[in-house]
């Protein structure tokens, strides 16, 4: 049979990635869909750059829509990334009735629900496994793998960049910008990197997630976004001393209020599998009622770990593209007509636990006042340290940091207690908040 015919716009890293290892393992690609796949045309804007990596054979042009036109091409690729001209190319290509490939969370993200239909309305699929995780197939095994199964909560290390950045302060003690900057220079953040340290990047990716496990639309702006630019040293050493990691994690869980989707700093108990994820890696938790709790590692980036899933994304629509598109897997695992409107709890009704550090006077009475307050909220103190006044050297000697870890409490709950603490004369600089998840 015929190869299917694949058109490509972007070759960059992963357009790279994605050829190549298309060409290396075609054999066997071919074997597993029963049918071969060949990338026939690219559009790129550097198209002698774009010619030199695919060779005379493929045909390379600098107008997406050209390839878009093409009545061969049976799938479109879109590696471009962002909402801009992305999204038109998308839908574009949609309407064409071509099947799409992307690896575009924030497009999905924010305008996965008129992607998703137009699609369904036009019979085609818009497949995104290299959109979450990179190579690992988390796509795949939330909505057909874990398919059984009602998923109970997901927590993820999706963000290679800041998983990368939170292991050098924690190995080498130092602080967010130091680490930020080195990042930087060795290639591991981008020169841009606001998506990444702000935690948009993590939340695109776990609010695919959410939707595929929970069966309720992509709802990007729902979602409760905290980076790490706020996070120091010292509480990487704290939390490591009280037996817990400091990572980003893109959470989302199904409480009987609704669902919780937020990316913050967290705490995780140091003896988890996730909090021992080191560097750029990724992992994602997802926990079921039938098979508990799962755990699925890799690289998250990168050239051929993300053609890994964009590859498997092709081989998938090879397969089913001939299929009556009721008998194909649905863009967010749940039939479009099983898609619920359960609500996105907003963050001040999330229920975790908290990391706290004050900076405070180092007075009689200061602590009680503290743990007072807590107590007046109803909010249970779960361990107490605090940091030896010798520790703190210089203009400081009088002063002493008390970090409390709570119980669960409802973060509206904290905020109140917090903005009383905050108002103490005692409490000396503005207080560290971290949300605290056992992932048990
Ligand atoms: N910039 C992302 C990361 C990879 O650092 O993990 C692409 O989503």
């Amino acid at each position: 049979m015929k190869p299917i015919q694949v058109g490509l716009l972007g070759i960059g890293t992963v357009g790279s990635g994605t050829f190549n290892v298309l060409k290396r393992n075609q054999q066997d690609i071919q074997g597993r869909a029963g049918r071969g796949i060949e990338i026939t045309m690219v559009a790129d804007l550097d198209v002698a750059r774009a010619q030199s990596v695919v060779g005379p054979d493929v045909k390379v042009v600098n107008d997406a829509r050209a390839v878009i036109a093409n009545p061969d091409i049976d799938i479109v690729i879109e590696l471009i990334g962002g909402y801009g001209i992305a999204k038109a190319l998308v839908l574009e290509a949609i309407a064409a009735g071509k099947h799409v490939v992307t690896a575009n969370k924030a497009l999905l993200a924010v305008h996965g629900t008129e992607i998703f239909a137009a699609a369904s309305a036009k019979g085609v699929m818009v497949a995104f496994e290299a959109a979450v995780a990179g190579g690992i197939p988390i796509i795949k095994a939330l909505r057909e793998g874990l398919t059984a199964n009602r998923i109970q909560w997901i927590a993820g290390i999706i963000n290679g960049t800041t998983n990368f950045i939170l292991s050098e302060m924690r190995d080498k003690g130092l602080d967010f910008d130091v680490v930020l900057k080195e990042a930087q220079r060795l290639g591991y953040a981008e020169a841009d990197p606001t998506f990444d340290i702000e935690g948009v990047d993590a939340a695109h990716k776990v609010t695919l997630m959410s939707a595929i496990a929970f069966g309720i639309p992509v709802q990007f702006d729902k979602a409760y976004v905290e980076g790490i630019t706020k996070l120091g040293a010292a509480d990487i050493k704290y939390a490591e001393q009280l037996g817990y990691r400091i990572k980003l994690l893109g959470i989302t869980k199904r409480t009987p209020a609704g669902i919780e989707l937020r990316v913050h700093p967290t705490l995780v108990p140091a003896k988890r599998l996730i909090a021992n994820v080191e560097g750029a890696m990724n992992a994602v938790m997802a926990h079921g009622d039938a098979v508990g709790t799962t755990l699925y590692y890799g690289k998250g980036a990168g050239s051929e770990p993300t053609a890994s899933a964009v590859i498997a994304d092709l081989v998938d629509i090879t397969r089913l593209h001939t299929a009556d598109a009721a008998q194909r897997v649905p863009h967010l695992a749940f039939q479009p007509d099983a898609i619920s409107n359960t609500p996105v709890l907003a963050m001040s009704e999330v229920v975790t636990s908290y990391y706290l550090r004050l900076r405070v006077a180092d007075e009689a009475g200061v602590l009680a006042k503290v743990t007072g307050l807590l107590a007046e909220a109803g909010i249970s103190i779960d361990a107490v340290l605090q940091r030896e006044a010798d520790e703190i050297s210089g203009e400081a000697a009088t002063q002493t940091d008390v970090i409390i870890l709570t119980h669960d409490c409802a973060e509206a709950k904290m905020n109140a207690a917090l903005a009383q603490m905050q108002a103490l004369p005692t409490v000396l600089q503005p207080i560290t908040r971290i949300r605290k998840e056992e992932l048990a």
